[in-house]
């Protein structure tokens, strides 16, 4: 089973969505999945207390997070890591932990912006580790607007799912339930364990 941490420098590009769906594809499939939420603001083990969820939620410790992600894998869990924005310091730590280090980003010129830093952070943990694959995901995501057109150009060469989240109003709705309509996480899934 393959650890993912989703990660961004940036907040509210949709991290601890994406956490919460994939930990919901992943268990649908019949896996064990726990999700390890290294922000301190808590938002997944705050959706979590709110519902009933066939996968487990717990809070990450920043100086155990490997022995979290460890005992885990250790039991043949599924791992997802949920990361706060604005932290290069977990950044590393959880895509050091990591086989798929998850970008979440809208398809807007600010965002897309804001993508560099935290592009580069995993640059250099590849450089460390070749097996970390980095995986980009359009979310909030409307095909219509002309940003993301422009967006997406911006974005020409990085490794960009083909996958993408749409901006849909059950996303937005999906705080404190469990996730529903799965399949476009699923599409994302399946592509990030190719
Ligand atoms: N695909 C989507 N469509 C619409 N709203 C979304 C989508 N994904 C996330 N959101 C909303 O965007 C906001 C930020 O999402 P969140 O997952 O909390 O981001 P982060 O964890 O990166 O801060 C939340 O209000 C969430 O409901
Ligand atoms: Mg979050």
């Amino acid at each position: 089973m393959k650890t993912i941490a989703v990660l961004s420098l940036k907040g509210g590009v949709g991290k601890t969505t994406t956490a919460l769906y994939l930990a919901a594809v992943a268990s649908s499939q019949g896996q064990a999945v726990t999700i390890i939420d290294a922000d301190s603001e808590h938002s997944a083990c705050r959706w979590a207390a709110h519902a009933e969820l066939p996968f487990e939620v717990i809070e990450g410790e920043p100086d155990r997070l490997a022995r979290q992600v460890k005992a885990a894998r250790n039991q043949g869990r599924t791992v997802i890591i949920d990361t706060p924005p604005n932290s290069r310091e977990l950044l590393l730590r959880a895509g050091g932990l990591a086989d798929i280090a998850l970008v979440p980003v809208a398809p807007t010129g600010l965002e897309v912006d804001r993508l560099g830093p935290t592009l580069e952070l995993l640059a250099d943990l590849q450089a460390q580790r070749d097996e970390l694959d980095v995986a980009v995901m359009l979310t909030r995501y409307n095909a219509r607007r002309r940003l993301a057109r422009e967006a997406e150009e911006a974005l020409e060469g990085l490794p960009v799912l083909e996958a993408r989240i749409r901006e849909l109003e059950i996303y937005k709705a999906a705080f404190g339930g469990m996730p529903t309509e799965l399949e476009e996480y699923l599409a994302v899934w399946n592509e990030v364990q190719e």
